[in-house]
């Protein structure tokens, strides 16, 4: 049966094979044991509700076992047999062509080349879901293939609520994600209703369809780390030569060694995952691959000799790599984390002393011990990092919450005025008085037809009205117009795409405003070939309202209220 057929067939009317999963999957770790019997039972009774009633017994049985062996039911096999991929828009079997974009985003947000666990519908940082289950997505594309542009469909973390009577006027999907109640929304709450089949965590753009593979940061990494050498090099001082050592190369984090090589410095990012690291130097991601902590030094000496730019994929625990150069006395200009500790206890943070095999399975037998040497693991990092910046690291948190999990953990990650954290995040240093005061942020857009052709011309576009609006921008704004004409004149030469035919490009309102309006033009003169997804994500100008990452004061106010899930 053609995609097409699959997708207007929603829920097969045989039940599917029971089917392998591929060999070389990036599984997505299991989950907390956390539901009590009487849970477990009413975990398979939502799962069942999306199948007739002569399948319940012997699908019952399997998501009883994906329920034990997984602690989720993710419904493996209904995870359709076609290629996953962002298909050029006319292919989608839609009556509307807003669905048809949607399902292009939706795909891509699945594509094994850009999902983190594509088996487990996971996008992005651990847990950024696009569904909780093969059964949501199989009936979300069948809504989306038979709506009509007066209807809307409603999700709700993953499950499709239906399609609604509408105007054309009214957005065609809308989506919630996460939705907790205030009294129950401390991450073990979450745990229990992702368990049960009634919450997920969308994260920014996986549960919103809106990722555009690591590119998505690439740019504010890039600006980010920019700015960050500007804050410590003298004038005229380059930042060649010059090392960033960081963490992660999973979903986002997986950009920091590219916008390293674009901001023009040596870049260190250990990844305990080899999986993940390989995958992002297969992709041309990073330039070395480095498994060997010896080797790492020497390489990294040799390099700071040369004056030279270059990513090294270090496959290890990153708490090693920073008492390591501690101890080899190499001098880090900029240090941060990406490690998902947004995520702390199921996976989003490998203790250091285990390796990611002997993790994974004391997280499955012993999650309270696994807690405890993730604790253990931070206070030693922060140690590390303490001793680097008495030399004159610059650190900067880059919205992981590794203070906040830094300073829940005991280390001595505290101001003197024990309120403020030692180290600023990079929204707070950075990025905020750089770009969000100026109104600047991420603007995306994916070219639907799947042409390469169309994003040069959409990139060709956007610097003509980046040059227009520079000729009379204000001074204050210079340099942030500068940054970005040399980011859109270099992003073909940086080959950033991985998935479907996306850009970013940080714009402020007039910027974004101009851009559409020349891509509405070219594609109305058939310049571009088909329509254009325009989006943005959640790093804007008041789009993320996280209290650990856009403001730090009041810390310990807030402590223990508030969770990092904006
Ligand atoms: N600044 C922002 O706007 C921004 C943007 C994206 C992501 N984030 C945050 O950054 C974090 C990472 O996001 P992601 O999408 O890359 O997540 P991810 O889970 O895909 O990647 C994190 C990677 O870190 C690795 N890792 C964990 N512990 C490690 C350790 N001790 N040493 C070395 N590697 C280790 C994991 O194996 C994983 O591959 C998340 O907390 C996310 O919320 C912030």
């Amino acid at each position: 049966m053609t995609f097409q057929k699959q997708i207007l067939e929603g829920i097969p009317n045989k039940l599917p094979e029971k089917k392998a999963i591929p060999k070389n999957a990036n599984r997505a770790p299991k989950r907390k044991d956390i539901l009590s019997i009487e849970e477990k039972k009413l975990a398979i009774r939502n799962a069942l509700r999306y199948f007739p009633e002569e399948w319940h017994t012997e699908l019952a049985l399997e998501f009883s076992e994906e329920l034990r062996d997984y602690g989720r039911i993710y419904m493996y096999r209904f995870k359709p047999d076609y290629e996953m991929y962002a298909h050029p828009i006319d292919s989608y079997p839609a009556k509307i062509k807003p669905a048809a974009a949607i399902m292009l985003m939706i795909q891509n947000n699945l594509d094994p080349a850009v999902a983190q666990h594509p088996e487990e519908l996971i996008t992005y940082g651990g847990n950024g879901s696009v569904f909780q289950n093969w059964g949501q997505y199989l009936l979300t594309m069948q809504y989306l293939a038979t709506m009509t542009g007066d209807q809307t469909l409603h999700m709700y973390s993953g499950h499709p609520m239906g399609l609604f009577p509408s105007s054309k006027d009214a957005p065609r999907v809308i989506i919630t994600n996460g939705m907790m109640v205030p009294n129950y929304s401390q991450p073990d709450d979450l745990e229990r209703f992702n368990a049960l089949g009634v919450t997920q965590y969308g994260q920014m753009t996986a549960g919103s369809y809106m990722y555009i593979g690591p590119q998505g940061i690439v740019h504010g990494t890039t600006i980010t780390l920019m700015n960050a050498f500007r804050k410590i090099l003298k004038e005229n001082e380059s930042s060649k030569g010059k090392i960033f050592l960081t963490s992660g190369l999973g979903g986002m984090s997986g950009a920091q060694p590219k916008a390293g090589n674009i901001a023009g410095c040596i870049t260190v990012c250990a990844e305990v995952n080899p999986k993940a690291a390989i995958k992002r130097y297969e992709q041309g991601w990073a330039d070395l691959l480095i498994d060997n902590m010896e080797e790492l030094v020497n390489k990294v000496i040799s390099l700071k000799e040369n004056d030279a730019i270059t990513s090294i994929a270090y496959i290890g625990n990153i708490v090693d790599v920073w008492e390591k150069f501690y101890d080899e006395n190499i001098f880090v200009h900029v240090g941060s984390d990406q490690t998902s500790l947004h995520n702390p206890w199921s996976g989003g943070y490998y203790p250091v002393g285990l390796s990611f095999e002997a993790s994974n399975d004391l997280l499955k037998d012993d999650p309270e011990l696994f807690k405890e040497k993730v604790r253990e693991s931070l206070r030693r990092q922060t140690n590390a990092i303490n001793k680097h910046s008495e030399r004159g690291t610059y650190f900067f948190d880059y919205g992981n919450a590794f203070l906040l999990e830094a300073s829940r953990a005991g280390a001595d990650i505290m101001a003197k005025n024990k309120i403020d954290f030692r180290y600023p995040s990079y929204v707070q240093d950075i990025l905020g008085p750089m770009c969000f005061d100026y109104g600047f942020g991420p603007f995306r857009w994916v070219c639907t037809s799947g042409k390469t052709e169309d994003l040069d011309k959409t990139d060709a576009i956007a610097l003509k009205v980046l040059k227009n609006i520079q000729a009379t921008a204000p001074k204050e704004i210079e340099l942030q117009m500068s940054d970005n004409i040399i980011w859109i004149q270099d992003a073909k030469k940086n080959n950033l795409v991985v998935g479907s035919q996306a850009r970013i490009l940080y714009a402020d309102a007039e910027g974004r405003i101009k851009i559409a309006t020349a891509f509405n033009k070219a594609i109305e003169s058939g310049e571009i070939t088909a329509p254009v997804v325009i989006g943005r994500d959640h790093h804007d100008v008041s789009g993320t309202d996280s209290p650990y990452r856009e403001s730090f004061k009041g810390f310990k106010k807030y402590s223990g209220n508030c969770s990092e899930r904006n």
